[in-house]
């Protein structure tokens, strides 16, 4: 069993990501099992995971306490000198300080909000966990498709902690010399932990590029090494976030290394909704308006939606009588792989279909009036056009 325990440790901590009274009442009977058998050390892991989680519940993003103390190290300053590579002289890393850093959550399903929750939670009180020989989860990897705000996310749980981020992009630390890519990951690790920061590996998946190539099996197995190495080293000392997009492509053993893992998902309709609202301001549009905008974008990204949004702006601004309808067909039409090829063939091809395939849909289900409005016409005319569309169908 204690051989395991570490994975029951992460079993349990997944489960608590959404707790339910199950599932607590049996990790707590876990806990109380280990306990009587004088396993106080495991015991004490679970109950700081039971805390964790219940008071996870309780907090409101807004009220997510600073940890002050959390681990040893220097303080960064403007002043520090960051590493660089030797050949190139261009930094190891970028750093942000808690002022840089967004002050808005990304925006997510509700079970993704309250997992992310937890990780803040359970880092904020990294040094009370620490000091009752818990060992909380200090390395997170974030992976997803492209766009969907994990580096944004990754920036936001570093700003609610209250610590500094240093970002290195792990192309930027490739170096076409043999041995200098192992140098690099090397000093930029020493660095992050001398210092009290978040380290964030972005577009951690720029390692499992340089293994396509067959000219460089030899290198690639020093970095992989070094890079592992340098995740164990980094192993309370501080926390590490690593992000990706094609986490598939990742070595197995740099996977295990994290003891989160959270994936990101695209945006469901309602949270591309919010994203939409979020984004559009100050223009106004209403409920069904964004409804439209949403069904359009339907399997799309956050950063597509901010994108629309933008685009939506100029065409606003430009002209004030636009027709949002008309708007969303030329952006469907130039921003082609942003939006649903079946959808946007519908959308171009005639404003019959397209109306069909409005009213048809189930998730979203439009009606008539709010369709008419959107088409600038009346309810009659809208249901005069389908139900001669209905009559050319039967000849
Ligand atoms: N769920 C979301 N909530 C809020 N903003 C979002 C969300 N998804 C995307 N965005 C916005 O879209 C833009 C891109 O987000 P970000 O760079 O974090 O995505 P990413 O997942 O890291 O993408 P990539 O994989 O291409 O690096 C940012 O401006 C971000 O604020
Ligand atoms: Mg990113």
């Amino acid at each position: 069993m204690l051989k395991y325990f570490s994975i029951v440790q992460a079993l349990s901590r997944s489960a608590l990501a959404m707790p339910n009274e199950a599932v607590t009442h049996q990790i707590r009977r876990l806990k109380e099992s280990l306990e009587k058998d004088g396993f106080t050390k495991e015991a004490k892991s679970l109950e700081a995971l039971l805390t964790a989680s219940e008071s996870s519940l309780e907090m409101s993003p807004s009220k997510i306490q600073r940890s002050f103390v959390v681990l040893k190290g220097e303080e960064i300053t403007p002043k520090t000198s960051i590493p660089v590579d030797k050949e190139t002289s261009t930094p190891l890393a970028e750093i942000f300080f808690p002022d840089d850093l967004p002050e808005k959550a990304p925006m997510f399903d509700g079970n993704i909000q309250l997992a992310i929750h937890s990780i803040v939670n359970e880092w904020s009180k990294f040094d009370q966990l620490l000091e009752i020989n818990a060992t909380p989860a200090s390395s997170c990897l974030i992976y997803g498709a492209p766009g969907t705000g994990k580096t944004h996310l990754a920036k936001w749980i570093a700003k609610q902690i209250g610590l500094p981020v240093v970002l290195a992009r792990l192309e930027g630390l490739m170096s076409s010399y043999l041995g200098t890519t192992s140098r690099n990951i090397g000093n930029l690790f020493t660095f992050a932990n001398r210092y009290k920061c978040i380290l964030l590996l972005d577009e951690f998946d720029a390692i499992a590029k340089l293994r396509n190539d067959p000219q460089e099996v030899g290198e690639v197995k020093r970095v992989v090494n070094t890079l592992l190495q340098s995740l164990d080293s980094r192993h309370e000392k501080g926390f590490t976030i690593g992000v990706t997009n094609h986490e598939s492509l990742l070595d197995p053993a740099i996977w295990r290394r994290f003891d989160i893992q959270v994936e990101i998902p695209k945006p469901s309709p309602e949270v591309m909704i919010q994203l939409l609202k979020n984004f559009i301001t100050p223009l106004e549009f209403n409920e069904s308006e964004i409804k439209f905008l949403a069904w359009c974008l339907d399997g799309s990204s956050g950063a597509d939606a901010e994108m629309l949004s933008k685009w939506l702006k100029r065409a606003f601004v430009l002209e004030r009588e636009s027709n949002i309808v008309e708007v969303m067909k030329q952006f469907a039409v130039l921003n082609s792989g942003r939006v649903d090829t079946k959808k946007r063939n519908v959308m171009v091809h005639s404003d019959e279909d397209f109306i069909n395939m409005l009213l048809n849909d189930k998730v979203y289900s439009f009606k008539q009036k709010d369709l008419a409005s959107l088409f600038g016409m009346t309810p009659s005319t809208l249901s005069k056009q389908l139900s001669k569309f209905k009559d050319s169908e039967k000849i």
